[in-house]
């Protein structure tokens, strides 16, 4: 794992140091690469400045999200929708206090064991960022792993790149993500970030590790990585 952090770290690098610099911003609160998990939270008050509502077809959910993620999820809506997939849109943006009360309401309703794989504790929730969404297909009740063998879970999986998003939680990467499968929920990291992450097909925490490594690297350590 370490070998290929490294690797990844060297592939940054060939971007150049001016541009491996400009990823501090990006990963900083506000930026499009910030990470959000178990270990990494969010203050209880962060709610992001420029939240829109996409004009996408959605269920009763609140689907909130910032300006740049909501256009390019309308963008990949209305491609979808060429190739005759119709996505629907679920729950975007949700505040620390709506997602302590899905947080509890789970908690009462389905147990500690499943809250711990599929719902975050306020604060640890990518939906507070405004850069998540929840898809789903028409006609379905609620999220469920079957949407992942779907046409268009199918889909999702294999064009949300294109639109700057990645899959957040594959069901081989629960050891990395603290979470189970959900092939519902894509993270919006802006198209760059998101093709790397596609190509290289590794969880978003590795991917930030790989840019936080390229920036510390010494020169021995890029040596030793080659
Ligand atoms: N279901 C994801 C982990 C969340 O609650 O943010
Ligand atoms: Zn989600």
């Amino acid at each position: 794992m370490l070998n290929r952090l490294l690797a990844l770290a060297l592939t940054v690098m060939t971007l150049g140091q001016g541009v491996v610099a400009g990823f501090e911003d990006e990963m900083s609160l506000g930026g499009y690469l910030f990470l959000v998990n178990k270990d990494y939270r969010i203050a209880a008050d962060y709610v992001p400045d420029d939240l829109v509502m996409p004009d996408v077809k959605r269920t009763s959910g609140s689907v909130m999200m910032r300006k740049e993620a909501a256009r390019a999820l309308e963008q990949m809506f209305e491609a979808a929708k060429e190739e005759k997939i119709n996505l629907v849109a679920a729950s975007g943006y949700r505040s620390y206090q709506t997602q302590r009360a899905i947080y509890n309401r789970r908690l009462k309703a389905a147990g500690k064991a499943h809250v711990d794989r599929f719902v975050a504790l306020p604060g640890a929730s990518e939906h507070q960022l405004g850069l998540a969404m929840d898809v789903t297909r028409p006609k379905t009740d609620g999220l469920s792993r079957s949407f992942g063998q779907t046409k268009e879970g199918q889909w999702l999986l294999k064009n949300c790149y294109r639109f700057g998003f990645i899959l957040r939680y594959k069901e081989e990467w629960e050891d990395v993500t603290g979470y189970g499968y959900e092939p519902w929920h894509i993270r919006y990291v802006g198209a760059e970030h998101a093709l790397r992450i596609q190509e290289w097909d590794v969880p978003f925490e590795t991917y930030v590790e790989a840019l936080r490594a390229a920036q510390g690297m010494t020169a021995e350590q890029k040596e030793a990585a080659e």
